[in-house]
């Protein structure tokens, strides 16, 4: 496991809530593992306290990445260690030409033009049309979007976290993000995509489904969203995005059986 948390108890900043309550998962180098949940669930607190964010600490538990204990360690720290966060604070950037704003964390600056190219590639933007735009009002919300992600996979992390805002992917349709997932998938990062949108989740392999700061279940994708849909209550949306995408093949009579047990439990 890259990243292992071990009955993580996630209290709120004055300490009188517990948001998330006492969960243990691990997350497998090299793997997209995507955290679902309704909202409210914990999801975004638990992203930002694996980062290390200064109001996001721990009660009770640890972290371990690479079988280390990283509880204790701040968030510069812990990206040394490479560890990163996408999609947060977009403001900052502005002003910067796409070209400069890729390359910040670049580790190897060498051949700096093809390299912030072949990252635009990944995320699926010509690099002639875009390294020397700025970054600005003038850039879609689409555009922005994997613009950042770009900027974040050129860091070469270990561990990426893309927390998706909730109007985030409606900039990106379904079948570019898988696009672009399998791109990145090629690169040998390990991926901690946490979502709204439950069938964004299907360019995951691994899940891990939050509800009310409980962890559900962390198992293959299709069967942590089949376990989501049961507790929701979609069943045609579960049967829709299940089977036409065809990520899962489970027959009907296995579904059914999981939402009898999710409504007698
Ligand atoms: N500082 C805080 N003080 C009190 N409650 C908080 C604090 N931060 C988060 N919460 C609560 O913790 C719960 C989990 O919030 P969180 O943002 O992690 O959910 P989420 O799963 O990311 O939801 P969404 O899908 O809406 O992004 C929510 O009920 C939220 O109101
Ligand atoms: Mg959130």
């Amino acid at each position: 496991m890259l990243l292992e948390l071990r009955n993580v108890t996630i209290p709120t900043e004055d300490k009188k809530c517990v948001i998330v309550n006492n969960i243990s998962f691990g997350i497998k180098e090299k793997s997209i593992h995507a955290i679902i949940g309704p909202n409210g669930s914990g999801k975004s607190t638990l992203a930002y306290t694996i980062m290390g964010l200064e109001n996001y600490k721990i009660s009770q538990g640890q972290i371990l990445f690479d079988g280390k204990d990283i509880s204790d360690m701040n968030i510069t720290e812990r990206a040394k260690l490479g560890i990163t966060l996408a999609w947060q604070e977009p403001a900052r950037i502005d002003g910067l030409s796409v070209l400069k704003y890729i390359s910040l964390g670049m580790k190897d600056k060498l051949n700096l033009v093809k390299q912030v190219s072949e990252t635009l590639k990944i995320v699926n933007l010509e690099p002639e049309r875009y390294i020397n735009r700025k970054i600005d009002e003038s850039l879609s919300g689409g555009e922005r979007k994997r613009i950042e992600l770009a900027a974040a996979i050129a860091m070469k992390p270990r561990l990426i976290i893309l927390d998706e805002p909730s109007a985030g992917l409606d900039f990106i349709v379904i079948e570019d993000f898988m696009n672009i997932f399998a791109k990145i998938k090629k690169l040998d990062m390990t991926v901690l995509l946490i979502t709204h949108r439950e069938d964004v989740g299907l360019v995951a392999e691994y899940g891990t489904l939050l509800w009310r700061g409980d962890h559900i279940i962390t198992d293959e994708f299709p069967k942590v969203m089949l376990r989501y849909c049961a507790k929701a209550g979609l069943r045609e949306f579960c049967k829709r995005t299940l089977y036409k995408n065809g990520a899962a093949c489970f027959d009907e009579d296995y579904i059914e059986r999981i939402f009898r047990e999710e409504s007698t439990s």
